[in-house]
């Protein structure tokens, strides 16, 4: 595959050799464009020598092959490691002010990923995080940085993905590329996945690779007026854990993050949501490119009907507040609905919080609500005040719609997301046979 890898001015610049090292020993023609300030950080001489080709961050060399043109043309993925706030706002304004954000405006239909690196305060800036909604709108997947150590005393989301994290999203992303409007999924590039080089990769084929997975995850917030809202205790921990196993597994993800207690998990592409009527619009957005959808938010079943705009106030001389409800949509119930009419191949998996009472066990109105449901998968827990939300372990039961057998998983929360995302592979490889 033929891959342009930009390379933005930031430290973090030097963890790029190594990310241009996996892609090259996997068999990848790579064409490194550094920006000016990233030569500052890394030598163009490493580029050249790492990747085998003469390298330029300006239009004005070799101005007779056109070279933006040609490399933008000729991409079959671009990735640009570490895109600096800078370099993200040139990107998303569409400025062309030297041959990477050139190639950038040339490329087209071609993938791009890009995977930031930058201080805390930097990354969270409402202009930064305007310009990765402005480019992820547009198609661009941006990954979450990690959160860690950063360049100087601080420490906070803002580190550059670990090389080998950066590299499974890249090729997962190409596998999943769409190659035109209308066309079908391309098939997974496995030969791309099987030249991934020892050090980056199984030797195998990891068993999601080239599929994208949504998974949602936290607890909605319905809001009240300005300062309040109806929210649940959902943590979060186990729906990042689901999209932490998805990406080991090989797949692209993309996480809808409700109102989480955790941080992202490095490499995940993240469309954030407050309300359960957010989440609906996020999800279906989602489901729309998705092969699997995992539903383990914990969605507001009401909303408050009236939505104050000004701070309710306590006041003597009217009765108390009285909050009326309404139902939020059942969005599981209508991601199923639309791949039925679509007749799309996905698979989608829900999560029932039961606490059991006198009218029915745990499992009793498990089964009533995957019947209702019709997902494929009901992955079902125990939920009460000391159990499940925001503990470290779990234990489930996974139903199926096929009726087969209930299957068990307990441990922490990447035990059960590994046994989940386990028997979401063996219910895909079922419905593809082998050739
Ligand atoms: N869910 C959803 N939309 C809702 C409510 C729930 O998509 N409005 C999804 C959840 O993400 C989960 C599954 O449905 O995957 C089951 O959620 P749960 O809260 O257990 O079920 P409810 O439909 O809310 O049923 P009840 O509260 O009556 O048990």
């Amino acid at each position: 595959m033929r891959i342009v890898l930009g390379v933005g001015g930031g430290i973090a610049a030097y963890k790029v050799a190594s990310l241009l090292r996996l892609f090259t020993e996997a068999g990848h023609d790579v064409t490194v464009i550094p920006t000016e300030a990233a030569t500052r950080f890394v030598g163009v001489a490493t580029w050249e020598a790492l990747s085998g080709h003469p390298v330029s961050n300006s239009v004005f060399d070799a101005v007779h092959t056109v070279n933006h043109v040609r490399l933008g043309h000729e991409a079959e993925l671009i990735v640009v490691a570490p895109a600096t706030a800078d370099l993200l706002a040139r990107a998303a304004t569409g400025q062309a002010d030297d041959l990477l954000t050139n190639t950038l405006l040339m490329a087209g239909d071609c993938p791009v990923l890009m995977a930031p690196a930058m201080h805390t305060e930097m990354w969270q800036h409402p202009a930064t995080q305007a310009n990765v909604e402005t480019l992820r709108s547009r198609g661009v997947t941006v990954l979450e940085p990690a959160s860690g150590r950063l360049t100087g005393a601080d420490s906070g989301p803002g580190r550059l993905p670990e090389p080998e994290a950066i590299f499974t999203a890249a090729m997962a992303l190409a596998a999943a590329t769409v190659p035109s409007a209308g066309a079908p999924a391309a098939e997974p590039d496995v030969d791309a996945v099987l030249a991934a080089g020892p050090s980056a990769a199984p030797s195998v084929v990891p068993p999601l690779a080239g599929l994208t997975v949504t998974v949602s995850a936290g607890g909605t917030r319905e809001p009240l007026d300005p300062v309040r809202f109806l929210g649940n205790r959902s943590s979060g921990k186990q729906g990042v854990a689901l999209a932490a196993a998805a990406l080991e597994a090989g797949a692209r993800v993309r996480l809808l993050a409700a109102h989480m207690e955790v941080p992202v998990p490095a490499g995940v592409e993240v469309v954030q949501v407050e309300t359960a009527l957010e989440l609906r619009k996020a999800a279906l957005h989602a489901a729309a490119d998705s092969n699997v959808v995992i539903m383990a938010a914990a969605v507001a079943d009401f909303r408050p009907a009236d939505v104050s705009g000004t701070k309710i106030k306590k006041r003597d001389d009217v009765a108390d507040p009285v909050i009326n409800l309404v139902r939020n949509p059942d969005i599981l119930r209508e991601l199923v609905e639309v791949r039925d009419a679509a007749s799309r191949d996905q698979l989608i998996v829900g999560f029932a919080a039961e606490t059991g009472d006198a009218g029915g066990d745990v499992l009793e109105y498990a089964r009533a609500k995957l019947r209702r449901k019709a997902c494929d998968l009901l992955v079902v827990n125990q939920v009460g005040r000391d159990l499940v939300f925001g503990e470290d372990t779990n234990s489930v039961v996974i139903l199926s719609r096929d009726g087969s057998e209930p299957q068990e998983a307990s441990g922490s929360k990447s035990d059960v997301a590994a046994a989940v995302i386990d028997r979401i592979s063996a219910e895909l490889s079922r419905a593809v046979p082998p050739a």
